[in-house]
């Protein structure tokens, strides 16, 4: 049978002048892909955003695992399982692509100090997962195109381990084949009950 993750009831959210958000309900089951299709200006990004935990709703409730939860921050939203890759990236362009995926989670060694050769391993793991290994852990992020941009962002939202994972327009800026790895990877992360 199917188990709901996530729901949401009634969410309105305004702008000055304008409400993006009226009164929306939506439901999620576990293991399921949605796609969320508007036009612009549509309320898209404003929906997935207070999911996320950057803006917060003025009315209505979010219910996770059965539970109202209110995320105080993007970081609240994470620890909960829920992460999203947003349409305007969040990336430190002069940091490393292994420092921007673990951001504020290296692994550290007895001394506390981050332990690059894991950071490293763990990066071209996650890497490989996307058949990535063209791409060096230690380079920066103002070296890569757009579209390698975009995909270190997707791959840093699902190093989380997520529950609940959100893109914002995640094709954008990509290639055929790099939507085709996209996409063949959400049907793994789908598999898993992601
Ligand atoms: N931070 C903001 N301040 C003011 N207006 C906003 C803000 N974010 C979004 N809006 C407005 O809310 C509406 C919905 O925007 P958005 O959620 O970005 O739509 P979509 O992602 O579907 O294109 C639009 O009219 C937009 O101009
Ligand atoms: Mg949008």
């Amino acid at each position: 049978m199917a188990e709901t993750i996530l729901e949401v009831r009634g969410i309105s959210k305004s702008f000055p002048g304008v409400k993006a958000l009226d009164k929306v309900d939506f439901s999620l089951d576990k293991g399921t892909v949605h796609a969320l299709v508007g036009e612009n200006g549509a309320g898209k990004s404003t929906l997935m955003m207070i999911l996320g935990g950057v803006y917060s709703q003025d009315e209505g409730e979010i219910i996770l695992e059965g539970n109202p939860v209110n995320f105080e921050s993007s970081y609240a939203a994470n620890r909960k399982g829920i992460s999203v890759v947003y349409q305007e990236l969040s990336l430190v362009p002069n940091l490393s692509v292994a420092e921007n995926i673990f951001a504020y989670r290296q692994p550290v060694n007895r001394l506390d100090l981050i332990s690059w050769n894991t950071l490293y391993r763990q990066t071209e793991d996650i890497l490989k997962i996307f058949e990535l290994d063209d791409i060096n852990p230690k380079t920066l992020v103002s070296e890569l195109s757009m579209a390698q941009r975009q995909v270190v962002e997707i791959l840093k939202a699902m190093s989380v381990n997520p529950k609940i994972l959100i893109f914002d327009e995640p094709t954008s800026s990509l290639t055929e084949v790099e939507t085709k790895e996209l996409f063949i990877n959400l049907n793994k992360l789908k598999a898993e009950g992601i």
